[in-house]
């Protein structure tokens, strides 16, 4: 058939119509945020932070010689302590990690150069000197203005060792431990609340089984005592991944009252645990298998979380995911028992991942630990010598620090595939939060490499005018922030968000994460 040429450009623009609103239709994705009544709070303490005596998380990290020409207090890096206030560090976990369950705490009091040193079995057989233990940490917490979550031994430590510790820590009157205190130069009890019973009791903390661990915990838990102004809010050691029988035997022989919360772990692991896969060098392929892992979170947190519902209804009892993060081998050259390994963009991506998992189950998880803060595993500081940088991961929890303590809004939509060959995964995550001056705050996750994502979105119930955004990026999901270019990867403003009537319009670029200020 020939068209004349009226007739052909009238059948050019309405084929071009049609093909353009079925792009449209199939690439913006529409977003319902449930503005109304929101009632679950994100813990701040969702973005809480680990630190084990391992390679040079504490020692070159947070505890550098007394010779050291840096800033610092006694002997703590004074800007690592900067660094960790601006992103509003909540609490900090400690000893371990596996160094909790063979770490005794009288050993880290005292006149520091008369303390006993010790051999860290689990961390490349360093001798530990004990120069950084009780009231370095607390001092460290206090500078930091955040809250100890210490991780007593059950491993290899007995329930009085245990007891005598929290005195030590929690006890305001004349006792043994707080006259020992005192001698050591604290007056006042410090007050701490987040108690861990052991570690990873299922492996470095003990090869115990759940019913066996689970009797323990009666015991070592029933003599750590809550002393006036200091409830302990104990927190088992609970599950390997997806070892659902843990959860399940810790929820059914151990009631609410006794358990603050239960402790979950994973790691994302690149390849697998033989060779984890390099931190920095990987194809489009294995980060698509990094990203497909971390999303394990999701189904991890929601199948723990239905076995807490079925015996703790009210919630009482918060998921505790104190150890996650990505795990890969460590930088050539570098001590294996070191863990030391370089962040990227990828990284980045796994952090906001998983914390947009986190906020969307506030309803349980109530306190996470990113496993480790400086210089080990996915780490937020790197450093080398007086220099230090903020990984990619660190501008995250930047970003993120708006979801602290605000009410969650959830949110609705159907992702677009992220694919790679036969599989797929969802491109797009996101949480969405109100905080206590009605400003909504989203953080939005594209996890393709290769394309944008268009957004509409109706914040049903919310009055807003005006929007800003920070995005943080790189050309390639390799990239990463070096010694050399500590600040290649950094959040930048992003103008993209627009109002369009009552819609929130924007377009979310590849392998991005973008933080949106709505008011
Ligand atoms: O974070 C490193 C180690 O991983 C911890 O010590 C242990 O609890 C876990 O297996």
């Amino acid at each position: 058939m020939k068209l004349s040429m009226p007739n052909r450009i009238l059948f050019t623009i309405v084929f071009t119509v049609i093909i353009a609103s079925i792009a449209m239709a199939q690439s913006t994705v529409n977003i319902q945020v449930q503005g109304a009544n929101p009632k679950t709070v994100i813990s701040r303490h969702i973005y809480g932070h680990f630190s084990e005596h391992l390679g040079r998380c504490i020692y070159d990290g947070f505890w550098v010689k007394d010779s050291a020409n840096i800033p610092k207090k006694d002997r703590i890096r004074l800007d690592i302590v900067a660094a960790l206030k601006k992103i509003q560090i909540p609490n900090l976990r400690w000893p371990g990690g596996c160094f909790a369950d063979e770490y005794h705490w009288r050993d880290g009091i005292g006149v520091r150069d008369q303390r006993p040193k010790m051999v860290n079995t689990n961390w490349g057989n360093v001798t530990e000197d004990n120069s950084f233990g009780t009231h370095e940490f607390l001092e460290l917490c206090s500078l930091l203005n955040c809250e100890p979550y210490i991780t007593g031994n059950v491993g290899s430590g007995t329930i009085e060792e245990m007891s005598k510790w929290v005195e030590y820590l929690n006890f305001d009157g004349m006792s043994p431990m707080s006259q020992i205190r005192k001698q050591n130069g604290r007056e006042k009890p410090w007050q701490v609340h987040f108690w861990g019973v052991g570690n990873e009791s299922w492996g470095c903390g003990g090869n115990m089984t759940a019913d066996y661990y689970a009797d323990q915990y009666k015991r070592y838990a029933g003599f750590t005592k809550d002393y006036p102004g200091a409830r302990l809010m104990k927190i088992a050691s609970g599950a390997n991944s997806g070892d659902y029988n843990w959860t399940e035997t810790m929820m059914k022989k151990v009631d609410p009252w006794m358990m603050w919360g239960l402790t979950l772990h994973y790691y994302t692991v690149p390849k697998d645990w033989g060779n984890k896969g390099s931190a920095t060098s990987f194809d489009e392929s294995e980060y698509f298998t990094t990203m497909k892992k971390c999303l394990v979170m999701e189904e991890l947190v929601s199948k723990h979380s239905t076995i807490m519902d079925h015996y703790d209804p009210n919630k009482k009892v918060a998921l505790v995911v104190d150890e996650w993060g990505i795990w890969t081998n460590v930088e050539p050259g570098t001590n294996p028992g070191f863990l030391f390994q370089q962040n990227s963009l990828r990284d980045a991506l796994v952090a906001a991942t998983t914390l947009n998992i986190f906020n969307n189950h506030a309803d349980r998880v109530r306190v996470a630990n990113l496993a480790q803060t400086i210089n080990v595993l996915q780490a937020l500081i790197l450093t080398e010598g007086n220099k230090m940088l903020l990984t990619p991961t660190y501008h995250v929890f930047d970003l993120f620090k708006a979801h602290q303590d605000a009410k969650l809004l959830p949110v609705q939509f159907v992702s677009p595939d992220f694919k790679n060959g036969n599989e797929k995964i969802p491109a797009l995550n996101m949480s969405a939060s109100i905080d206590s001056n009605a400003v909504v705050h989203m953080t939005i996750v594209n996890l393709d490499p290769n394309n944008a994502i268009k957004i509409r979105t109706a914040l049903q119930t919310i009055k807003w005018t005006k929007v800003e955004g920070q995005i943080l990026t790189s050309p390639k999901i390799t990239d990463i922030n070096s010694f050399d270019k500590p600040d290649f990867i950094k959040p930048k403003i992003f103008e993209g968000a627009t109002k369009q009537g009552d819609e929130l319009v924007l377009t979310l670029p590849a392998q991005s994460v973008i933080m949106l200020t709505i008011k």
